[in-house]
């Protein structure tokens, strides 16, 4: 998850006070802040030190990452001719660091260890294009959907190839695993998730299929989404500490693993309590069809290393083997 470095000494040596998308275009440190949480916690997966802006930022498009508030741009999107600046992505060209990243970090993971590829998908990343950045009530972007329809998933057609681009080059340079954040999608309605959002997100699984890789499609705020994102295409659902997983499970069917979904602020608490949640998450989950452990969203900078670690062991300890991912 976004910022589970941040909790690390490490983590914030090593990164320096530098832009993060400069320190995600040195594939040596991108490489190593991706090994770190592995080393530190011993999880099963790590995730590849990038963000979901890369490929913008990547062809040319005018954005920034602002600490502490996120991806912001310069010009925002809202007409047809603005789609002729998001040119096609051509990970190997525009982005070679990412795959280079990729490639060192496997070589250093331990054996059975995954690496997650990743990518936004169409709605959130488009939710930035059109907002110009992070946004409470995505007012604009609901209302370029609703006002251009035609528009809308042309930029969202766009995007859906700027992910598959992007998944397919992690896969091909080492990922095991994909996952696409459509994070902030639990703000649409089910109908305009439906209508606006799932046509390019099925799009995104589709061209990734082939390369037979397990896919997560991870949101937040999701609930009452879930049935409906359980059609776009991917074998796991992550869902965040809204929804219990047994209640998620229900609304998802039985064809999908479940991820998730401890809350991060539990993580705050004395470690009994952490205990206590991180247990229900386990025993809501059960162990079928699959259920990776993990938290509903990402790590809180503030959150004691040693908690996590105590936390990565309970959960090898008391969640029953199923099959690995990867
Ligand atoms: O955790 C990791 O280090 C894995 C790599 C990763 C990053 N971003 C690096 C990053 C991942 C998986 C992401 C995904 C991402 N980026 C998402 C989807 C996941 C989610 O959190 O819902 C989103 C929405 C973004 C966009 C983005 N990038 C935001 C909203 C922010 C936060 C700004 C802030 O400082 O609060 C970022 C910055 C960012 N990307 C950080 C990291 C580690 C934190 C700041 C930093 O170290 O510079």
């Amino acid at each position: 998850m976004r910022q589970a470095g941040r909790s690390l000494p490490e983590y914030r040596s090593a990164r320096g006070t530098g832009a993060i998308l400069d320190a995600i275009s040195d594939p040596e440190l991108a490489a190593e802040l991706t090994l770190q949480p592995v080393r530190r916690y011993g999880v099963d997966a790590a995730i590849l030190f990038s963000d979901i802006v890369v490929p913008l930022h990547a062809i040319g498009f005018d954005l920034t990452v602002e600490p502490g508030r996120g991806p912001v741009v310069a010009e925002p999107v809202s007409s047809s001719a603005d789609l002729a600046r998001l040119r096609p992505f051509v990970p190997e060209e525009d982005a070679p660091y990412v795959g280079r990243a990729a490639e060192l970090a496997v070589r250093e993971l331990p054996p059975g260890v995954a690496l997650i590829g990743f990518a936004g998908a169409p709605f959130t990343i488009a939710s930035y294009l059109v907002e110009g950045g992070p946004s409470r009530a995505f007012a604009r972007v609901k209302a370029l959907m609703h006002s251009d329809p035609v528009v809308w998933h042309a930029l969202a057609d766009r995007l859906a190839a700027m992910a598959a681009a992007s998944l397919a080059a992690q896969v091909h340079a080492g990922a095991t695993v994909v996952q696409l954040f459509d994070s902030w999608a639990g703000v649409l309605s089910p109908a305009d998730y439906e209508r606006f959002a799932l046509p390019a997100t099925r799009q995104v699984f589709e061209a990734i299929r082939p390369l037979g890789v397990p896919a997560v499609l991870f949101g937040v705020g999701t609930g009452e989404l879930l049935a409906t994102m359980a059609r776009a295409g991917a074998q796991v659902v992550g869902v965040d500490w809204r929804v219990p997983l047994d209640e998620a499970r229900r609304r998802l069917g039985p064809d999908h693993a479940v991820q998730g979904n401890l809350d991060p602020a539990v993580c705050l608490a004395p470690w009994e309590a952490v205990a206590a949640e991180a247990r229900d998450v386990l025993r809501r989950a059960g162990t079928s069809p699959g259920h990776i452990f993990n938290l509903g969203h990402g790590v809180l900078p503030q959150t004691d290393p040693g908690v996590l670690s105590a936390l990565v062991e309970l959960v090898h300890a008391e969640g029953r083997a199923g099959v690995p991912v990867g």
